[in-house]
């Protein structure tokens, strides 16, 4: 007994030596950490990090550039860095601010690199990716100089970081990947992720220059997905903790809160326009165009300004499918994916600085209906009047409030073809166990990335 014990005993020990023996061929000492990645599957058992996943996402925007380190246990759950739900950490200015000096825009980023290494585990670093995606400021700038920028970022994060790095996780974010981001970011924070479609909620994100949306639709629905041209699908299949959603996207560009009011100022052909308070004589520039901003001698009108901004959204559009959205865009089928709805940047921006929201809220439930009934106190006020009409109004904004109050309630009835009377949730941040976190793509591209280096589906690779 006792000897076949001792055998058995002995066995395991040859056998864990032989285990161990690729692991302490490795020079683990800092700087000289080298790994031949996949080969070892269970290294990170051995030393310590049993299942443990981190991700840097770089969040390149027009005013600053931002990281967040998130880590992920092997449910997919987030787990703290130090005190807090995630590393972040953030420079001024943003990456198009060194449109001329791209080496430079990329040295700015270098600290916040740094700070991110600092916080994942060495012998993680090789398996964790760094992904950069840039946002409005660098879509903007002219000719290659963007591209310039994201390939002097791509030599940093090659030859100067321990991450795992890949080209095509430095780029700039098109409006479907920010759409989708957003999606798993507000279903993740929800606890829906994982969850049959018919649980997810969908997502609403007006960002100035488009506006995104995107939910779940049934196997059905994605079967009528048209095929519209190659470059650009309707429904994406992605895999997210286990479950298998068809996730209908799509961004509008031009739609977005600055580039609608330049298409509501084009309907009404650079012209007086009944949007436009009263008492403002002004221009407005979107895009290096710049229009004629100022009410009709009949002034500012609600109803009118209705009309036009429907004109601008194309709501009778022909639509060859079954049922558009706007401007003869399929939309999705509907359905139970669509039942809850989380809106953010811009459309709680607006409710925010216009009283809908509670000051300082960063969330909130509210009807549609809000924005109608705010519109029309907007639309009746003079320009002189706002500040004090509207206390939290950013300055820029005063001319348009009646504006941007009639488009959002344009945009989400008779554009999306939502109830009025629906109650929906405005948000910025999103309670998730006992902490706040940002309704916004970072966290869906870290659950994304993470996904895909373990499912093969992202995104990436359409
Ligand atoms: C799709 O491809 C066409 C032709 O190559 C191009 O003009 C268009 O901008 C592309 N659309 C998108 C959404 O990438
Ligand atoms: C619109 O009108 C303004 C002021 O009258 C003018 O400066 C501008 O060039 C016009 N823009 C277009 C696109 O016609
Ligand atoms: C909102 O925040 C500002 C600035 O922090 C503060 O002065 C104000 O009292 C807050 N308002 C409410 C209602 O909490």
């Amino acid at each position: 007994m006792v000897k076949q014990f001792a055998n058995v005993y002995g066995l395991l020990l040859v056998s864990l030596v032989f285990f161990l023996l690729p692991i302490s061929s490795l020079s683990y000492s800092g700087q000289f950490y080298t790994v031949h990645r996949h080969k070892y599957p269970f290294r990170r058992v051995l030393l310590g990090h049993e299942y443990e996943h981190y991700a840097v996402i770089f969040d390149a925007g027009s005013t600053a550039s931002r990281v967040h380190v998130f880590r992920f246990d092997q449910n997919l759950d987030l787990l703290p860095i130090g005190d807090d739900v995630e590393l972040y950490a953030s420079t001024q200015p943003g990456l198009s601010s060194y449109a001329d000096d791209p080496q430079a825009a990329a040295s700015s980023i270098r600290p916040l690199l740094e700070k991110a290494e600092a916080v994942v585990p060495i012998e993680l670093q090789p398996d964790t990716p760094a992904r950069l995606g840039a946002t409005a400021g660098l879509r903007l700038l002219n000719g290659d100089a963007a591209e310039k920028i994201l390939e002097e970022v791509r030599k940093l994060f090659k030859h100067e970081s321990t991450l795992k790095y890949k080209d095509d996780w430095v780029s700039i974010l098109d409006g479907v990947q920010e759409g989708t981001y957003m999606w798993v970011t507000v279903n993740y924070l929800l606890n829906t992720l994982g969850k049959s479609y018919s649980e997810t909620s969908a997502t609403i994100d007006l960002g100035g220059a488009s506006v995104q949306m995107a939910y779940a639709i049934s196997e059905e629905n994605a079967n009528k997905s048209p095929q519209v041209i190659a470059n650009e699908t309707y429904v994406l299949q992605k895999n997210l903790k286990g479950t298998n959603y068809n996730l209908y996207v799509h961004s509008y560009l031009s739609y977005g809160s600055k580039a609608a009011r330049a298409e509501i100022f084009k309907a009404s052909r650079n012209s007086t326009n009944p949007c436009i308070l009263e008492g403002y004589e002004g221009t407005y520039t979107y895009g290096g165009v710049v229009y004629k901003a100022s009410a009709p001698p009949t002034g500012t009108n609600m109803r009118r300004c209705r009309m036009l901004t429907r004109k601008a959204l194309k709501i009778n559009a022909p639509c060859k499918y079954e049922k558009c959205t706007f401007n003869g865009i399929w939309n999705g089928g509907g359905g139970d994916g669509q039942k809850n709805l989380y809106l953010s940047s811009s459309f709680y921006w607006t409710a925010l600085d216009l009283g809908i929201l509670k000051q300082n809220a960063t969330a909130g439930r509210i009807r549609l209906n809000a924005y109608k009934d705010t519109a029309k106190r907007a639309c009746a006020t003079k320009v002189s009047n706002v500040i004090s009409e509207f206390p939290d109004v950013q300055k820029d904004d005063i001319p348009y409030v009646c504006m941007d109050l009639v488009y959002i309630y344009t945009l989400l009835v008779d554009g999306f073809g939502l109830d009025a009377s629906e109650k929906v949730s405005v948000v910025k941040q999103v309670t998730y166990k006992n902490s706040q976190l940002e309704a916004a793509w970072p966290l869906g591209c870290a659950i994304d990335v993470i996904s895909s280096l373990t499912t093969k589906t992202s995104i990436e690779d359409i």
